[in-house]
C-alpha cells in the first residue's frame, strides 16, 4: 500500500488521509485495490497450476471477496456463513474447501449441496456426520483429512495450530485408520489431504517439514491404493507488521513444498491465504479523542477501540500507527488507547510516538486482515466504515453502523411459546 507523507501531509494511494477522514469520518477502515491484485497475482504465478483458496475469515468483506472471485479465486471457509458470502461472491463452489473443527449438520447439508471442492475434515465423528448426511440426501461427499503433522510454525500460542496438543486436525498416527474407515464408506469420496500449521508464519522451514511428513502419509496410503487427487498446504504466510520481519513469498513458499511434492505429477496443491492477501493493503485512520496522564504513565485516547481491532489486546500484535499530519514534536512514550471500558483495550503499549492533539488524525495500518472480520459493537459501539480506494476514486464497500443497527436483531421479535 503506498502510504507517504507528501509536505507533512499523509496520502494513502495518492489520496490525502485527512480529505479521506473528512468524506468518510472515524474510524474507517480503507483498502487498496491496487495492492489486494498485485498480491493475490503474486500468488497466483507462484502457484499457476494450482488452486489458492482465499480464507474468508480474513476479510469477508463482499466488495473484496467479488475482486478476488473476479480474479479467479477460491475460498476456504470455516462456515456455512462463509459459505453463503463466498457463494454470493460469484467463487466457483468447484473451488470452496471447508476446514474447521466444529461444522454442523445444517452446515454440512449446505455444503453438499452447493457441491463445494472438499470438506477437511478434522474428526472421526466428523467423518461418519458426513457420511450419514449425504446417504440422507443421496448425495457423495468429497473429502480430505486435515492432518496434525506436529510441527511447530513459531507463532504466537493463538494462532499455532500445528502442533498436538491443540484441537485442530487428525493426529498424524491416527490419519491411516481414518482414511481406511472412510474408504469404506459409502457417500464418502476421498479426494486430497491437508494441513495447516499456523498463522503469520515468517518462515518457509516449517511447511517444509509438514510437507515431508504429509509426503510420507501420502506414499503410505498409495501402497493401500488410496489416491489422492490434492495436497491443501493451509494457509498461514506471514506480513510485515514490523520493520524487522521479513516475511517469505509465495513462490518461496512454493518452491519449498516443491521441493517435497515435486514428484507428484497427477496432484493439484491448494493453498490457503487470508493474511498474506489482504493484511497490508488496509489502515483504520481515526482521531485523537483526549490525552491523560495517570501515574506515570501517559495515554492518548483515540476513537478506535478494541472493537475495530482487537489483534493488540488478543495476540499483543504489533501495529504500526503514524501521525496524519507529520510532527516534529518530542516523542514520548504512551499507550494508545481507545474509548472501550477495559484495560486491554489499546492499539500499541508503551509506544514512542509524538504527542499529539486533540483532533489529530491517526493511521494504524496492516489492518486488512482479522480487523473488520473480528469487530464487534462492543460498548455498543458503531462498527465503522469501510472504503476502497480504486485509482482515483473512493468506494463505499460498507456502511457505518447507526444507533438503529444497534437494535435491530433485538426488536420486533416474534414469541418462542
Ligand atoms: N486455513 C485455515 C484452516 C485457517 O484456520 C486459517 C486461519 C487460514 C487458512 C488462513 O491463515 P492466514 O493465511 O490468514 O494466516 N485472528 C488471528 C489469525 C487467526 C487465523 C485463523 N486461521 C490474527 O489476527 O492474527
Amino acid at each position: 500500500m503506498s502510504i507517504k507523507y507528501i509536505k507533512n501531509e499523509l496520502y494513502i494511494e495518492g489520496l490525502s488521509a485527512a480529505q479521506l477522514a473528512k468524506l468518510c469520518g472515524t474510524p474507517t477502515y480503507v483498502y487498496s485495490k491496487k495492492l489486494i491484485l498485485n498480491n493475490f497475482n503474486n500468488y497466483k504465478k507462484a502457484f499457476k497450476n494450482d488452486i489458492v483458496c482465499y480464507a474468508v475469515k480474513a476479510n469477508s468483506n463482499q466488495t473484496l471477496l467479488k475482486i478476488l472471485s473476479e480474479l479467479g479465486a477460491g475460498a476456504d471457509i470455516v462456515s456455512g456463513g462463509e459459505l453463503f458470502k463466498a457463494l454470493r461472491a460469484g467463487i466457483d463452489p468447484q473451488k470452496i474447501v471447508y476446514s474447521g473443527v466444529g461444522k454442523t449438520a445444517e452446515e454440512i447439508t449446505y455444503a453438499i449441496e452447493s457441491n463445494i471442492l472438499m470438506f477437511n475434515i478434522e474428526s472421526y465423528e466428523e467423518l461418519c456426520e458426513i457420511n450419514k448426511i449425504a446417504k440422507k440426501i443421496n448425495k457423495t461427499a468429497r473429502i480430505s483429512f486435515r492432518i496434525n503433522p506436529n510441527v511447530d510454525p513459531d507463532t504466537h500460542k493463538y494462532i499455532a495450530t500445528g502442533k498436538h496438543g491443540t484441537k485442530f486436525g487428525i493426529k498424524y498416527e491416527d490419519a491411516l485408520d481414518m482414511y481406511t474407515a472412510a474408504s469404506k464408506m459409502s457417500n464418502i469420496e476421498i479426494v486430497g489431504i491437508d494441513t495447516h500449521i499456523g498463522s503469520q508464519i515468517l518462515k518457509v522451514e516449517p511447511y517444509r517439514l509438514a510437507a515431508v511428513k504429509i509426503a510420507k502419509l501420502i506414499d503410505r496410503l498409495e501402497k493401500e491404493n488410496i489416491i489422492l487427487k490434492y495436497i491443501d498446504i493451509g494457509g498461514g504466510l506471514g506480513i510485515k507488521y514490523e520493520n524487522s520481519q521479513k516475511p517469505p513469498k509465495p513462490a518461496e513458499l512454493k518452491k519449498a513444498v516443491m521441493s517435497v511434492f515435486g514428484k507428484y505429477k497427477n496432484k493439484t496443491l491448494i493453498v490457503e491465504p487470508g493474511r498474506s492477501i489482504i493484511g497490508d493493503t488496509g489502515v483504520m485512520i481515526g482521531r485523537v479523542l483526549y490525552r491523560k496522564k495517570s501515574g506515570n504513565k501517559n495515554f492518548l485516547i483515540v476513537d478506535i477501540a478494541m472493537n475495530d481491532l482487537i489483534r493488540p489486546t488478543l495476540y499483543d500484535a504489533y501495529h504500526n500507527i503514524i501521525p496524519v499530519k507529520k510532527t516534529f514534536k518530542k516523542q514520548i512514550i504512551m499507550d494508545i488507547v481507545g474509548p472501550v471500558c477495559e484495560s486491554g483495550d489499546f492499539m500499541a503499549k508503551d509506544r514512542k510516538f509524538p504527542l499529539l492533539e486533540q483532533g489529530d488524525l491517526i493511521a494504524v495500518e496492516c489492518i486488512g486482515a482479522y480487523g473488520s472480520s473480528m469487530s464487534s459493537q462492543y460498548n455498543s459501539r458503531k462498527r465503522a466504515r469501510g472504503v476502497i480506494i480504486d485509482g482515483k476514486k473512493i468506494i463505499h464497500i460498507r456502511r457505518r453502523d447507526t444507533f438503529e443497527d444497534l437494535l435491530r436483531l433485538e426488536e420486533n421479535l416474534e414469541k418462542i411459546s
